[in-house]
């Protein structure tokens, strides 16, 4: 890991995926089947591959993050950021599929497709989505309605036409027609971006932020969103398979549109550079209160997987 992401950083963001991934654990194992008639055990098993094999919980380190930047009360910020991954890790299974981008590898593993087959696959990530939502509404959930359905209706903004199933269909469309670098943008923006900035105001919505720390979280995020495309794009190119824990070299062969691909990889580090500055320079007015997310803008530009 580069020198310039903090320890204190990286500690924070590991006490906070076994949060996540305890949540996670507990809720799939547990969940009252209400309204099921019964949960068939190969879906089951299938579900459970895509969403507890690892993965760094990025996304659900931002919600806790923005919410504690606001001071958020009670258990929601957890059960936010468990459901933000959720459509996170159903996103990823969808994106490896034969149908898309045809991955054999995911977070060191057999993506869900290769360790069972595709209409599993299919199904676990429909079951992710949908069970997202259902802990949005769980009543065991300490929050007033009014920010509940405003986070019901940005999560299915970030997650549908206008986020990030739109932007994988603009980037399957890139394959075909190479698009400009605002064509690109655009669709980096939404795949990726859309999650991203999600989870910066999820926190705030939970907190009850006023409008004018939710637009500058959601700016955060729209930064960072990007950065951390580009700085995937980067490790496809330049990073080794067994550290990032899928294959490389993909999106070339793919034909994908990336910045990287476009402008080189010297251009799209300068790139990443900027917007990370411009993430950080978002939160100035939170001072030290916001340390951990300014850190987390750096970690976009320096992970190594
Ligand atoms: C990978 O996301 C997919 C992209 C949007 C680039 P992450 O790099 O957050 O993957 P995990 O969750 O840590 O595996
Ligand atoms: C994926 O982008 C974005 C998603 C919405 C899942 P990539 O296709 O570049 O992600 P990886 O490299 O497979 O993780
Ligand atoms: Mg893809
Ligand atoms: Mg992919
Ligand atoms: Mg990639």
């Amino acid at each position: 890991m580069d020198a310039t992401v903090a320890q204190e950083f990286l500690e924070a963001l590991g006490r906070n995926a076994l949060a996540v991934e305890a949540f996670l654990r507990k809720a799939l194992d547990n969940r009252p089947a209400a309204g099921d008639i019964m949960r068939p055990a190969r879906l089951m098993q299938a579900t459970r591959h895509g969403v507890l094999n690892g993965g760094k919980r990025f996304r659900p380190f931002l919600v806790m993050e923005s919410a504690a930047l606001f001071e958020a009360e009670g258990n929601a910020a957890l059960s936010v950021a468990a459901s933000l991954e959720c459509v996170h890790c159903y996103s990823l299974i969808h994106d490896d599929l034969p149908a898309m981008d045809n991955d054999d590898l995911r977070r060191g593993q057999p993506t869900v497709h290769k360790a069972f087959d595709v209409a599993t696959a299919i199904l676990a990530g429909d079951s992710l989505l949908t069970f997202a939502f259902s802990l949005l509404a769980d009543k065991e959930m300490e929050l007033p309605s009014a920010a509940r359905i405003e986070l019901v209706g940005g999560l299915a903004a970030a997650a549908g036409m206008g986020g990030m199933a739109g932007g994988q269909a603009l980037d399957l469309q890139a394959e075909i027609s190479p698009p400009d670098e605002a064509g690109i943008i655009t669709l980096q923006a939404m795949k990726t971006g859309a999650l991203i900035r999600f989870a910066c105001e999820a926190g705030a919505i939970i907190a009850g932020a006023g409008t004018e720390d939710r637009e500058r979280l959601s700016a955060f995020g729209s930064a960072i969103g990007l950065a951390f495309q580009l700085a995937d794009d980067l490790l496809d190119l330049e990073a080794d398979a067994e550290t990032l824990g899928k294959a490389t070299g993909k999106d070339a062969a793919r034909g994908k549109a990336t910045l990287a691909a476009l402008h080189g990889a010297d251009w799209a580090r300068e790139q990443l550079d900027g917007l990370v500055g411009q993430a950080r320079e978002i939160l100035e007015p939170y001072g030290e209160r916001a340390r951990l997310l300014r850190q987390a803008a750096d970690f976009v530009a320096n992970r190594r997987n």
